[in-house]
Formats: structure tokens, C-alpha cells, sequence
């Protein structure tokens, strides 16, 4: 960031529901801030403020945001565990989101690629080093700039064509979730035609989507789930069949653990296995499990897959100390793999298949400006599933372009 480009300033500050004009960079702006003297649920550390509009260096881009999705990494920031992300990044405050939809305002000198009025989505992975090298850090929790403001600052490598026929809400909800998910299988377990894949947490932010790149790549997807509802929502996205997780409570590893409930989650293992073969309509395992529940799940994920199967894992939702048979790892062949967020060059590739309409955002709930530190504190509550996402920019829902923005922002 040598050389900050020379962006018109010229209104102080644009009211909430208002755009400046195509390219004016107001020197203010409205931001849902966090600060570490008020760190804890959402509702008390996400605050209104008013703060400088970011200067953007050569490679990077300035976004009107109009929409933000909502992940757990804005929980994260605000509690200040297990990270103090102010740390990390070194300024006293954070703006949250790593999600977003917009429109470019401003570009810095060295983009070629992008121009200002460019209708755009962004996937998080912010290169450190853009250029020399690949480490990254997730842009709106690792660094200061994020979603929930009327502007972002985010590197050009991070801009993707928004899908023209999604809503900014839309288009705002599925990036870090879908991308990961993508990545997961596509990329990581490699999915082929004809193979089955277990996805626990089928209704969740990544089960979605894992469901929908199971059907585009031939694959079938049997989708754990908890309740009804997720069981339908799994099967309107295209899932062969779906398990009630609620049926095999003794499955779950709840260390520490005696000889008798070893014995008792092994039999629930098994006889979650036999339905998988009913689904199946044969006794075959799946060859990939996709994980990202951990401790909880990681033993019958390891036992379930078949021989020579694939257990591709992304995080570790009740817990990161995994634990597990290894006999059924080599005897059979099995191979884990981690996985974590996309490159620019995946993100890309999953974003192409949004834009062909054959992955689709499943956006389960829409918050408005100010109901942005409710969606994250029900986040935090577990009271949410699927994607979520909140207007920033955009007067109302169901706009997908500028001009219609500007129109309606005009009624
Ligand atoms: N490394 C990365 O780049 C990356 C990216 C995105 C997410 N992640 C991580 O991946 C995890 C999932 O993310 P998400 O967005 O999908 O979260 P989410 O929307 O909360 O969904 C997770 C799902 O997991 C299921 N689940 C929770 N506890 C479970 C248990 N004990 N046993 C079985 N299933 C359980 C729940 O589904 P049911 O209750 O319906 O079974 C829940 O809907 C999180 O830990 C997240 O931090 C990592």
C-alpha cells in the first residue's frame, strides 16, 4: 500500500439508503464497528460508528458494498476469541464481513481488469504478499476492512462478476461457504461420477452447497441433518437420500469415554452404516465423508468411508482434538485431507458455475442495516442454517444491478 490513489472526496459523508454519484468516494462512512474495550456477544460488540472511507494502495479496489453475508468469523472478532483479531491485524478497530456483493468505486493504479461501475462478488482470500507469494490471511476477520460498512477495501485478485441474475443479497451469501465447499470436493477429494459422499451437517453454510457440487459432478450426496425441515431443504437441493442424526445419538465420541459407550457408539456406527446401505439399495460405503463437525463425528467419518475412500475435512465445530481407529485408516487405505477456504483460481472456477445456474445460493434469511448485529448474535445462538445475508447499500430486496439501485433508492 505505497501509493494511495488520488479518489475524489468529495461529500463528507453519504446518509444510509443514499449512493454518492458512480466513482465519488465520500471521506466518511457508516460502519458496524468492533473495538475491544466492549468485546462479547454480538449485540454488545458490533456498535455504529462513523469512520474514514479506506485509501486503497495500487492492486487494490474500493467497493460500495449492497449486500454482506453473515459468517461465524464476525462472532469471532467481536468476542475477541479465541484471537484477539485486532492483534493480528493492528489497528484499534475491525469492521467484520467477508462476504459481500457491490459495485467497484474505485480502483487502484495498477488494476487492469477491473473498473469502477463493474458489478462485482469477492471471495476472502487476501493475499499477503500478493504476487510473491501464496500466504494468505481471510479479508473482514484477519484484516481491518470488511463488509459491514458502505465501503470495502479488498486486493483486485479478490473480485469476482457477480451473477447476473442473483439479488445482491443473494449474490452476497454464498462466497466463503460455497468456495470452501468447492474446494473441499472438487479440488481436494476429487469427486468423480457414480461415487456417494456423506455430508454431515447437509443444511448447514457448507452442507448446501457440498449437496449441489455432489449433483453437478455426477456424484450422489447422502445428507446428515437434525431435524425435518434440514431434511427437506437437503432434498430440495438434490440429495439421494438424508439420516437423521437424532436417530444415532450414541454414534457421537464424547471423550472421555468408558469401555461400555465405546461399545454402544461402535454399534451406532455400524447401524448408521446399514443406513446407508438402505439408501443405497446396496451394501457399499460412500467414498468420500465430508467433515467438518470433528471431534464429535471424525471416528465413525474415518470407519464409514470405504476402502480406499476419501475423508476431506475443514474445520472442527466440537472440537479439534480428533481421535480415531487408525487400523481402519491403513488396513483399508483411507486417506484424510485437510482442506481450507479457495484460491483465487478455484474461487473462480466455483463462481463460473453460479453464473451457468447450476449451483444456486440457498439464502435461508435476509437482515437489514440495522438488524446486523442481531444476525450475527442469532448466529451465535445456533439459531440460524443455511446462508444468511444482510442489505448494506441496497433500499430493499430483489435488486440485482446499479441502475435498478438507483432507480428504486429514487421512488
Ligand atoms: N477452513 C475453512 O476454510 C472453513 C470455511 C468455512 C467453514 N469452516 C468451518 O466449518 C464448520 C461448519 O461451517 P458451516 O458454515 O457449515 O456451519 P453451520 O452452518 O453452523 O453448519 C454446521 C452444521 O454441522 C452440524 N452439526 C453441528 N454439531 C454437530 C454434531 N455434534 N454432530 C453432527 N453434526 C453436527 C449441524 O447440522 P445438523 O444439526 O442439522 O446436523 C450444523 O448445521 C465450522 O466449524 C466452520 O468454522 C471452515
Amino acid at each position: 500500500m505505497t501509493e494511495p490513489t488520488e479518489a475524489t472526496h468529495e461529500p463528507t459523508l453519504v446518509p444510509l439508503g443514499e449512493l454518492p454519484p458512480l466513482g465519488v468516494v465520500p471521506r466518511r462512512m457508516h460502519a458496524w464497528v468492533i473495538r475491544p474495550e466492549r468485546f462479547g456477544p454480538p449485540l454488545q460488540s458490533f456498535q455504529p460508528e462513523e469512520i474514514p472511507v479506506w485509501d486503497i494502495g495500487p492492486d487494490e479496489v474500493l467497493v460500495q458494498v449492497m449486500a454482506a453475508g453473515v459468517n461465524y468469523n464476525g462472532v469471532w472478532a467481536g468476542l475477541g476469541e479465541p484471537v484477539n483479531i485486532l492483534k493480528v491485524h493492528g489497528l484499534d478497530y475491525h469492521v467484520a464481513g467477508s462476504d459481500a456483493s457491490g459495485v467497484v468505486w474505485a480502483v487502484g493504479n495498477a488494476v487492469r481488469d477491473w473498473k469502477v461501475g463493474d458489478e462485482v462478488v469477492l471471495h476472502c482470500n487476501h493475499l499477503l504478499e500478493p504476487g510473491v507469494s501464496d500466504l494468505q490471511t481471510i479479508w473482514g476477520y484477519e484484516t481491518p476492512d470488511g463488509a459491514f460498512a458502505q465501503f470495502t477495501r479488498v486486493q483486485a485478485q479478490q473480485l469476482l462478476p457477480k451473477p447476473r441474475e442473483l439479488t445482491w443479497e443473494e449474490a452476497a451469501s454464498y462466497g466463503l461457504t460455497y468456495f470452501t465447499a468447492h474446494r473441499m470436493l472438487i479440488d481436494r477429494a476429487q469427486i468423480e461420477p457414480g461415487e456417494d459422499v456423506l455430508i454431515w451437517g447437509g443444511a448447514g453454510g457448507l452442507g448446501v452447497f457440498a449437496i449441489q457440487l455432489c449433483g453437478v459432478a455426477g456424484a450422489r450426496a447422502i445428507a446428515v441433518v437434525s431435524s425435518e425441515e434440514k431434511a427437506q431443504l437437503a432434498l430440495s437441493l438434490g440429495a439421494h437420500g438424508t439420516i437423521n442424526r437424532r436417530d444415532f445419538p450414541d454414534l457421537q465420541y464424547r471423550p472421555p469415554e468408558t469401555p461400555e459407550q465405546a461399545k454402544k457408539r461402535f454399534a451406532a456406527t455400524k447401524a448408521f452404516g446399514k443406513r446407508i446401505w438402505e439408501i443405497l439399495g446396496e451394501r457399499k460405503s460412500v467414498e468420500v465423508v465430508f467433515e467438518h463437525v470433528g471431534q464429535a463425528t471424525f471416528p465413525a467419518s474415518v470407519w464409514l468411508a470405504a476402502k480406499h475412500g476419501r475423508i476431506v475435512i475443514c474445520g472442527a465445530t466440537t472440537g479439534y482434538e480428533l481421535t480415531f481407529d487408525v487400523r481402519h485408516l491403513w488396513m483399508q487405505q483411507k486417506r484424510i485431507l485437510g482442506s481450507h477456504f479457495a484460491d483465487a483460481d478455484s474461487a473462480r472456477r466455483a463462481n463460473r458455475l453460479v453464473e451457468r445456474g447450476l449451483v444456486k445460493p440457498v439464502l435461508t434469511k435476509l437482515f437489514t442495516w440495522e438488524q446486523i448485529p442481531l444476525a450475527h448474535q442469532q448466529m451465535y445462538e445456533n439459531k440460524l442454517h443455511g446462508t444468511v445475508s444482510c442489505l448494506v447499500g441496497a433500499p430493499r430486496p430483489g435488486l440485482k444491478h446499479l441502475d435498478e439501485t438507483l432507480a428504486a433508492m429514487n421512488e
